[in-house]
């Protein structure tokens, strides 16, 4: 008989989730009983019913397949009766999100997104509900109190778990059934978008490069563009999922992606690049010598979204995160759609999603999405890119352009300044807003400041109000400053300060932003005084 043990633990007081669920330091979670607490306070929170299939799987870093094999054994000892997971423990976040929404009632998903991975790196867990989605804060608050006061958590002993058999498994009354991670995923690319399309773009010689950084979206994108799709083979680099990333820092970003950033920057650059991170819910999209940010990408998709079959009914409405470019506002405006600002986040788009006041949303972090998932989807966005090219029969540079022609250029960029000490980093934030109320009516940078302010965001769906979500200068010609500080980081405080201004053109549309922008910068510095408050002269990323 496979034995049920209560293990006795000692309470953890820091397993708060953050926005993105717990994020540690790996060595964290090797603590002795760490994963163990936490996943036992989210089954008791989580309360599933008797009849419940829970999704597991996760990006494949570091001490993925032992996490996994343990909730496994978790839930079999909680009485769980089905656990669908992924095979080899893998599943990227978007494909997670799906097949809980297939077949779920919930889902553990095991990833620190684009944080490094491996002994040193970093390490995540968190839980989705059943529509898919990033459990609520009214949740995670109530797993960190459950975490805090827990004296045992539950284990059962059922040996070795068959992670790599694809199949249904009996373990101790439980089933398991290990399943493709890809092929859920697959069935529903194909079903949003047209292959056929893509299929001709590719036999045609259209060439394309993508880097899977070593992560997860690997295996997604090998079947889906090169066995689907027809992309030549070789179009995926990076494309086993490694547990360390090889060393690199899985995030889709003109820093990180430096290999794709360089060929799709060189003299024999492919017609099209894209990248995604380690857990495959970001994206970088790339035309020959030509970056698309993630702002005009989310306006881009928005404007052309009938040419895809999976919304050539049209979309309900779009949101952005605030500090992302109000590009996709232009495009609402004119397409006379609802378009919302939420907070920072993804969780903050569930709502709309769900309550279908929304169909597309995106972040200026190189997040995008619809309602095909309740997490934003790295591959996704890039099959969306493809199935425009293929319907327009342009280049990304002309598509982008004649875009800017039509509704103006959100000239943007973001100026990260990271482990800056926590006590400096909340300096800057008072001393901004000590100056808030006389802000308004003066000029900055040659432009009248209308109002400043700390967003709040009030929630159209369920009422709920979000306050202190980062610091606005907003001006009278639609520029805008923004200062907050990270939610995701893992040492000391990261300021992020967003710079944004429009030009509605035919005149001033093909400036590098760094130029467009400098005298926005000089005031963001001047108002909040960065630099001799944190003793940094320059920013650490500039994006
Ligand atoms: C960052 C991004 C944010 C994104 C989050 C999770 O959060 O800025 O848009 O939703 O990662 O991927 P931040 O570190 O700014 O709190
Ligand atoms: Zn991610």
């Amino acid at each position: 008989m496979p034995l049920v043990r209560d293990v006795p633990t000692t309470p953890f007081p820091d397993q708060k989730p953050g926005t993105s669920g717990l994020r540690r330091r790996t060595t964290v979670f090797q603590t002795p009983h760490y994963l163990e607490n936490f996943v036992q306070a989210l089954l008791d929170v989580a309360a599933l019913p008797s009849d419940a299939t829970l999704i597991v799987g996760g990006d494949g870093r570091f001490l993925n397949r032992e996490a996994t094999a343990t909730i496994i054994r978790m839930a079999a000892a909680n009485g769980i009766p089905r656990v669908m997971v992924g095979q080899g423990g893998l599943l990227s976040t978007p494909a997670a999100s799906h097949l809980i929404r297939l077949h779920g009632s919930g889902g553990i998903i095991l990833s620190a997104s684009h944080n490094p991975g491996g002994p040193d790196g970093d390490f995540g867990i968190k839980y989705n509900a059943g529509n898919g989605g990033p459990a609520p804060e009214s949740f995670t608050n109530e797993v960190a109190k459950r975490a805090a006061a827990l004296t045992s958590y539950r284990m059962c002993d059922v040996g070795e778990i068959p992670l790599d058999t694809i199949g249904e498994h009996d373990l101790a009354g439980m089933t398991l059934m290990v399943v493709d991670p890809v092929a859920a995923y697959a069935t529903l690319m194909e079903s949003l978008f047209d292959f056929a399309a893509i299929r001709t773009l590719f036999a045609g010689g259209f060439r394309m490069r993508f880097d899977a950084m070593h992560a997860i979206t690997g295996p997604y994108a090998t079947e889906i563009l090169e066995r689907r799709l027809g992309a030549a083979a070789g179009t995926v680099i990076n494309g086993t999922p490694l547990p360390d990333f090889g060393g690199g820092h899985p995030d889709p970003n003109l820093t990180y992606a430096h290999d794709l950033v360089e060929e799709l920057f060189g003299a024999s650059a492919p017609d099209f690049g894209a990248a995604s991170d380690g857990d495959g819910d970001r994206n970088m999209i790339l035309g020959q010598r030509f970056f698309v940010t993630p702002s005009d990408s989310l306006a881009i998709l928005a404007a052309n979204a009938t040419r895809a079959p999976g919304y050539s009914m049209g979309i309900a409405g779009v949101a952005r995160s605030m500090p992302t470019s109000a590009a996709v506002d232009r495009v609402a405006a004119a397409m006379h759609l609802p378009c919302f600002e939420t907070p920072t986040g993804w969780k903050f788009f569930g709502n709309l999603l769900d309550a279908g006041r929304i169909t597309l949303c995106g972040e200026e972090s190189f997040g995008t999405g619809s309602n095909h998932v309740r997490e934003k989807d790295g591959l996704w966005a890039v099959l969306f890119w493809l199935n425009i090219v293929a319907s327009r029969k342009q280049s990304v540079q002309q598509i982008v352009q004649e875009h800017w022609a039509t509704f103006g250029r959100n000239y943007y960029t973001r100026h990260d300044y990271e482990e800056v000490p926590s006590d400096a980093a909340a300096g800057v934030m008072q001393h901004i807003r000590d100056q808030q109320a006389s802000l308004a009516g003066t000029t900055l940078a040659g432009r009248t400041i209308r109002s400043a302010d700390d967003f709040t965001y009030l929630d159209p769906v369920d009422g709920s109000s979000s306050a202190n979500q980062g610091l606005r200068i907003l001006f009278d010609d639609g520029s805008r400053i923004i200062y907050r500080l990270s939610g995701t980081g893992t040492a000391g405080a990261t300021l992020r300060v967003y710079i944004e201004s429009y030009v509605a053109g035919p005149d001033g549309l093909e400036l590098d932003p760094q130029h467009a922008l400098a005298n926005l910068v000089q005031a963001a510095l001047a108002v909040s005084e960065i630099p001799s408050r944190t003793g940094r002269a320059a920013p650490t990323v500039i994006t």
